[in-house]
């Protein structure tokens, strides 16, 4: 750590408690991914195990003592002290499809929102920590509003990409009413226009990835503010910027995330603007062209 890293983990207020719960749930996904667990649905392809609910209830006691005041909204159910001047939104485990599968790409995801006496119940507070915890790498992204972005201690940094020909980019696909999402298409116009998409399946993860530079960007349509609250902050604070798709400051209970290095930002808007609006979509052959045209060349 540098001295400059030292001196300003010393102000972190939320950080340091939400980082070591945030491990410790960490470490009880590990034992769980090492044993091996069974796998419920919650929808048709909407994944849950026995670590879901387990790890959630030890974040809940764990933030219930570091931070008793404050309220609590989780993927598996927590409602807790919802009137809260603050409010943590919980993923004990983000990527459950991948964990069921043994595929090691998920995380723990702790955002923290201040929501000032006289917010109103649909309003947004104002997103002022991140903990985002990778067991697999043992990698911990933290942030703090005015105070940088951190992996492992580390001050983060977005990417340098300038356009999207030269950007990495992620997306995601809902588990949920699957055949009702066009992101197919912006799927595959972006692959087309970039050095690739990557479906890694933990928003979470995307999220910190776009903050360290590991991605240019990233989008996806039906998030919920447990996959997001705790990355937004972690990608703000590294330099980028998140709107909605039409450039519009994120909401909480936005549909859309456009979450980027902030330079490749206007030209992705742009494109899906044109998407939107029945444009830019480049013909790529039918699997039902491509065997005909094999059968017309013998
Ligand atoms: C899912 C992951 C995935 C995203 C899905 C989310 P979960 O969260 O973040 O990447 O594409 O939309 O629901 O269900 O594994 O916590
Ligand atoms: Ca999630
Ligand atoms: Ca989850």
């Amino acid at each position: 750590m540098s001295a400059a890293d030292e001196s300003t983990a010393s102000e972190l207020v939320w950080v340091p408690a939400a980082g070591t719960i945030a491990r410790e749930a960490g470490a009880r996904l590990r034992e769980f991914y090492a044993q091996g667990v069974k796998t419920e649905y919650k929808g048709d392809v909407d994944l849950v195990t026995v670590a879901d609910r387990a790890v959630e209830k030890l974040i809940r006691a764990r933030l219930g003592e570091a931070f008793p005041e404050h309220g609590i909204f989780g993927e598996e159910g927590t409602r807790e002290r919802l009137e809260a001047e603050f409010r943590w939104y919980v993923d004990p485990l983000d990527g459950t499809t991948n964990f069921a599968h043994g595929f090691p790409q998920f995380a723990v995801s702790l955002g923290l929102e201040h929501r000032p006496a006289g917010t109103a119940a649909d309003a947004d507070g104002t997103l002022v920590a991140g903990v985002i915890y990778d067991p697999t790498r043992d990698e911990l992204f933290t942030a703090e509003r005015g105070r940088g972005a951190h992996l492992n201690g580390r001050r983060l940094q977005v990417s340098r990409a300038r356009e999207l020909a030269e950007a990495l980019l992620a997306t995601g696909f809902p588990s949920r009413k699957r055949h009702a999402s066009p992101n197919i298409h912006f799927y595959q116009e972006f692959t087309l226009r970039s050095h690739g998409v990557r479906r890694a399946g933990s928003a979470a993860l995307d999220l910190a990835y776009v903050a360290c530079g590991r991605l240019d960007a990233y989008w996806e349509f039906n998030l919920n503010t447990w996959d997001t609250a705790a990355g937004i902050l972690l990608v703000e604070e590294a330099g980028g910027r998140v709107t909605d798709f039409a450039g519009n400051k994120y909401r909480l209970e936005s549909d859309e995330i456009l979450a980027s290095n902030g330079a490749v930002h206007d030209e992705l808007m742009r494109l899906f603007a044109d998407m939107f609006a029945g444009r830019g979509l480049t013909p790529i052959p039918t699997p039902h062209e491509l065997a005909e045209r094999r059968k017309s060349m013998g």
